[in-house]
């Protein structure tokens, strides 16, 4: 059977005072409809359409692989899912509707509420949870099995206020029902909008069946309203993730002060110092050591790699490598086996080849090293000339004394040899020695009459005054 999924993201959710739509804001490094989004994929759902609507291009920057309906004005949920009607209506199948600002949903109970709507051949299945008296969710009037209805918080009536199992705003209905219910929907309520949740007393009177599936975790469908949720929710799910790599042969010494994004994945053996922030597809291989004090987007490490204090986006680290403390590596850099980087070391778009070391203070921007090279202290990749980037070559085995511009495009090849303090400006070739700098003179006694010069201009400005 076909499944659909309709994303509700149109809200501009006044209470995040915010120039930015709801789920634009993210929960543990990733916008709250990304993680709704991810987890739908991760299912092969057939169609996910976005209702979008309050800064509606913010939100289709950062989905891929979705179709974007639009809600012109925001009248209520029952109307940002009436958007997708053209789409789905004449379709057959179940769809679920899921609220874009409950991003910590999990796929394993998305599929439950399918497989439980499925088997007790419901026309609507309302996921519900337990929540406390006082929040303000709708909640789920019960009566022998049957969902009669979803009552706001602000319409409950007198005799319905103790109730406390509350709609998540998550849902599976039949397809054709939905939107056969929903063209009876009005907005004669406290808020004058068309409710979403009005389907099911209207379910309700046509005799079909509309069941709870409840779940015990509130925590993982608690809707985001304002910015206390937005921190609560980070935190909330640094824990799950966290306790997921602890349970996989993960060491994190301190879960408290490290924040791991959902899609990262991380090899059994590895230890994880405190601070580190591990985000976007970062894959780190087994036995590795990071941190204290790393941040890593879309980074790829292999094994046994230890970094320290180093800030890595966007590059691929190979098997035995060490780095740090505060390196930093971005755009495309691939650094090979065994390589040692140390202290304030930068590379951007590089690949530094196998063994190689840069053991403190160097540049190295738009180059390819080979192996076993050695990067003398101070070395700097002149890469930019104001307009056009150029490339520098350094070739196996070569040496790079310390403090040496290369500036680009230039070759050093294999086993050369720049002398400390060179600004190399023309290709060197190999087993050669590149020297650029000033002959060095000796004048003998000469710190002596430095010295007379010095100290008769020091009296000449102290008799003026
Ligand atoms: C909704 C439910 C409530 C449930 C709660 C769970 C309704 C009427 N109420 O309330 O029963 O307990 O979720 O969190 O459905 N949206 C649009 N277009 C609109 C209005 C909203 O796209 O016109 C989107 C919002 O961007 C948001 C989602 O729908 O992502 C939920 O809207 P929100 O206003 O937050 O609903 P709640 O009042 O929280
Ligand atoms: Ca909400």
């Amino acid at each position: 059977m076909n499944i659909y999924a309709i994303v509700l993201a149109a809200g501009k959710g006044t209470r995040m005072k915010s120039q930015k739509p709801k789920v634009v804001h993210e929960v543990l490094y990733k916008p709250m409809i990304n993680h709704v989004v991810d987890e739908l994929k991760s299912m092969g759902i057939d169609e996910t359409i976005v209702v979008v609507g309050h800064e509606a291009k913010q939100v289709e920057a950062i989905v891929d692989d979705v179709t974007f309906v639009y809600q012109k004005e925001q009248l209520g949920t029952g109307h940002a899912v009436l958007q997708a009607k053209e789409i789905l209506s004449g379709k057959e199948g179940m769809t679920l509707v899921l609220n874009g600002d409950a991003p910590l949903i999990k796929r394993e109970t998305l599929q439950g509420l399918i497989e439980f709507h499925k088997n007790n051949h419901n026309q609507a299945t309302v996921m519900s949870a337990d929540c406390d008296i006082s929040t303000h969710y709708g909640r789920v009037i019960k009566e022998e099995g049957q969902v009669k209805g979803i009552v706001e918080f602000k319409d409950l009536l007198d005799s319905q206020k103790d109730i406390t199992e509350m709609n998540t705003g998550e849902y599976c209905f039949d397809n054709q029902t939905l939107f056969e219910a929903l063209d009876e929907v009005t907005n004669e309520n406290a808020q004058n909008e068309y409710y979403l949740t009005d389907v099911i007393g209207i379910m309700n009177k046509k005799g079909l069946k509309v069941d709870a599936y409840k779940i015990d975790d509130f925590n993982e469908v608690g809707g985001i309203n304002d910015r206390l949720a937005l921190a609560e929710a980070t935190q909330i799910l640094k824990d799950r993730i966290n306790k997921e790599h602890l349970l996989n042969g993960v060491t994190i010494i301190d879960p408290a002060n490290t924040y791991i994004g959902r899609d990262v994945v991380i090899g059994e053996d590895t230890i994880i110092e405190p601070g580190c922030i591990l985000k976007g597809k970062t894959v780190i291989g087994d036995n590795c050591h990071i941190g204290p004090y790393c941040e890593f987007t879309n980074v790829t490490i292999k094994d046994n790699v230890e970094i320290k204090f180093s800030v890595i986006s966007d590059s691929i680290i190979e098997n035995g490598v060490d780095i740090g403390p505060y390196a930093r590596l971005r755009t495309n850099c691939h650094i090979l086996e065994n390589v040692h980087m140390g202290n304030f070391v930068e590379m951007k778009k590089a690949v530094f080849g196998k063994g190689s070391k840069a053991a403190h203070l160097t540049y190295i921007g738009d180059a390819e090293v080979g192996s076993d090279v050695n990067i003398g202290c101070g070395t700097i990749t002149v890469n930019y000339d104001g307009k056009n980037k150029s490339l520098t070559k350094i070739e196996d085995n070569a040496f790079i004394g310390c403090n040496s511009n290369l500036v680009a495009p230039v070759t050093v090849k294999e086993n050369a040899f720049i002398a400390a303090g060179s600004t190399i400006t023309q290709d060197v070739e190999k087993d050669a020695m590149g020297i650029a700098r000033a002959r060095q003179v000796n004048k003998d006694g000469y710190s002596k009459v430095l010295e007379e010069n010095r100290m008769k201009e020091f009296e000449r400005r102290n008799k003026k005054k």
